[in-house]
């Protein structure tokens, strides 16, 4: 036996699935899907194989042509779920199961219509990285193995389903529900199932990409994302030809638990992202990003999670840099240094998380996860990029996506291909540091502008009573004055707050970047007239990078406690099992 990632029972002397072929049925009223997968080898095959599964109910499993065989779930496992274990006829060329979800599997939330925008019908969508897809679908549940896939599913009348491929038909059923077809031709990691149903309206942006959100959004989505066909043509320029034919989003109601997932063909996005003014697309840059860097390059397991958001934060910066300017980059590379940095904190007295080439086996990845990887790797990815000069990292990159597209990789195989390509330049960035030992290399590249050194200078100065003149009020991009409450002291005074409320208009923002992290300092401040807000934003909003902050800073005074348990009590059967488990730890820091 051979497990190459520790998040699966996946063994490697076993044959990989090539394809599968689902049929999902979604039953709103019992909250689970009726599935059948065909997991299909391409070749014949035969004996023990071992397959994810979390919280399945397994009703029954064929080898077609030959009938049902043997099968065995294992004790389960509180990360892994439980080892299902099939025993399989030689002559083998495809198996199919079926099964049912269960009532907590982590992949799905289902919605109730009053969480919504149009509290007309129920919602449901999956969320399967890190290892949630086996709570959806048995299956080898590990990047290693990569997938081609096509989907049938079943979903009542007049609700749409969307998922992580390409649309391949719909139709009435003669029972009054309506199936939709879905293909996806190229072989992906099992992380990037997806699936989305509900009252979903569309408009397209260009002739291939595409944005969906209940009708009630829909034009609002279109209107934020317009510029969307730009940002996959200036991607294009860095990093070669757009790999998976179409681009579309799909923006899901508000407890989403990310504020971005690269589902390929259909990334999904938060509703926070529409601020109205266009200012928070980096996101969709990210994960526009990820259609090379991690999509068509992979992480081999979640011990490499860096190789993925690493250097998808690096060409999300890339591109930024080339619609927006330097100055634009260098507040992304700001915003980045202060996740990084409360991300170190966090993990002081885990400093084996706080390392890009991680050890994992025993622990849960949703559990290790932090901006690290993304920062720290991001900066590692900038590191070798300033050593051997832009223009040759480019080529380099160009060289390394041609090498390893379609395919899943450690971080050993990313260093062999650097040491070949770009011999000495590991060496010379003190990889190492990066790659082994915790916290930030001292070296690490610095990303300054004049504009920055500004914000950061006024904001240092806040306790000598230095405060933005009306020029800046008046004149600054969300970017920079999100930079610039990020820098300003954590602990402010009822009259700060006052101020920076009063000369901001910060309550009434529809950006949640700057929102969020006024109202954190607001809860830190113990600052009252923020209190509906802050409790508004956490009924409504699971997003857990927002979550994490503003429940944190509610627990550094009393009545912040006494809210913060209060609004959770509210909000807790509507947010994601994943944001629950989330506040639910942080919550249990709490001095009383
Ligand atoms: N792939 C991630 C989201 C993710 C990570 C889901 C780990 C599950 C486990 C996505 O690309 C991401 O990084 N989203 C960020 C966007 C940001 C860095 C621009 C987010 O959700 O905030
Ligand atoms: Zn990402």
């Amino acid at each position: 036996m051979r497990r190459p990632d520790p998040h699966s029972y996946y063994d490697a002397s076993q044959p990989k699935a090539r394809r599968l072929r689902l049929r999902l049925g979604v039953d709103f009223a019992a909250k689970r899907i009726e599935g059948e997968v065909i997991l299909e080898f391409g070749q014949e095959i035969g004996g023990a194989l071992h397959l994810d599964s979390k919280g399945l109910e397994i009703l029954s499993v064929q080898v077609p042509g030959h009938g049902p065989v043997p099968w065995d779930l294992d004790a389960a496992d509180a990360i892994l779920g439980q080892r299902l274990c099939l025993d399989l006829p030689p002559g083998t060329f495809e198996v199919a199961i079926s099964y049912r979800t269960g009532a907590e599997a982590m992949a799905l939330q289902w919605l109730e219509p009053e969480q919504t925008e149009g509290k007309l019908a129920p919602y449901l969508f999956s969320q399967c990285q890190q290892i949630h897809a086996r709570t959806m679908v048995p299956c080898q549940d590990t990047p290693v193995v990569r997938v081609a896939y096509q989907a049938e599913v079943t979903v009542p009348e007049g609700l749409t389903a969307v998922m992580s491929a390409g649309p391949a038909g719909d139709e009435a059923t003669a029972d009054g529900r309506h199936v939709f077809r879905f293909t996806m031709p190229q072989p992906i990691p099992s992380y990037l199932l997806a699936l989305a149903v509900g009252r979903l309206a569309c408009r397209d942006l260009s002739p291939r990409a595409r944005v969906w959100a209940e009708p009630e959004l829909v034009e609002a989505a279109a209107w934020e994302f317009a510029g969307v066909e730009d940002m996959i043509t200036k991607a294009e320029g860095l990093f070669g030809p757009y790999p998976w034919d179409r681009y579309d989003m799909l923006v899901l109601p508000p407890s989403f638990p990310y504020g971005g997932m690269e589902n390929p063909r259909m990334t999904f996005l938060t509703p926070t992202l529409l601020a109205g003014d266009r200012s928070l697309v980096d996101v969709v840059a990210h994960e526009l990003a990820h259609s090379w860097t991690g999509n068509l390059v992979t992480n081999a397991s979640m011990e490499h999670f860096w190789l993925n958001e690493g250097f998808t934060v690096w060409a999300e910066r890339r591109i930024l840099r080339i619609l927006h300017g330097d100055d634009a980059a260098a507040l992304g590379w700001a915003m980045g240094q202060k996740a990084l940095e409360d991300s170190l904190a966090r993990f002081k007295s885990e400093p084996h998380l706080t390392v890009l080439r991680m050890h994992l086996a025993g622990i849960d990845p949703d559990d290790a996860f932090s901006s690290i990887p993304y920062e720290k790797g991001a900066r590692l990815v900038a590191a070798l990029e300033r050593e051997v000069g832009e223009e040759r990292f480019l080529r380099f990159i160009r060289d390394y996506m041609d090498a390893f597209r379609f395919t899943s990789i450690t971080t050993e195989q990313f260093c062999s291909f650097v040491e070949a390509k770009l011999p000495g330049a590991l060496e010379t960035v003190n990889a190492r540091a990066y790659l082994d030992q915790p916290g930030l290399p001292d070296t690490s590249p610095e990303f300054r502008s004049v504009q920055l050194d500004t914000l950061s200078v006024l904001a240092e100065r806040w306790v000598e009573g230095a405060r933005p003149s009306t020029h800046q009020i008046g004149s600054w991009k969300p970017a920079e004055l999100q930079v610039y409450l990020q820098k300003l002291p954590r602990s402010l005074s009822q009259a700060d707050c006052a101020w920076l409320d009063g000369h901001f208009q910060l309550m009434g923002r529809g950006n949640h970047e700057i929102l969020v992290e006024w109202l954190t300092l607001a809860a830190a401040a113990d600052y009252e007239p923020a209190f509906p807000r802050i409790r508004e934003v956490l009924l409504r909003v699971g997003r857990m990078k927002y979550l994490r902050p503003l429940y944190g800073a509610l627990g550094q005074h009393p009545r912040g406690r006494v809210l913060a348990r209060a609004i959770f009590a509210a909000a807790s059967p509507g947010y994601h099992g994943l944001s629950r488990r989330v506040v639910q730890s942080i919550l249990a820091t709490y001095p009383d």
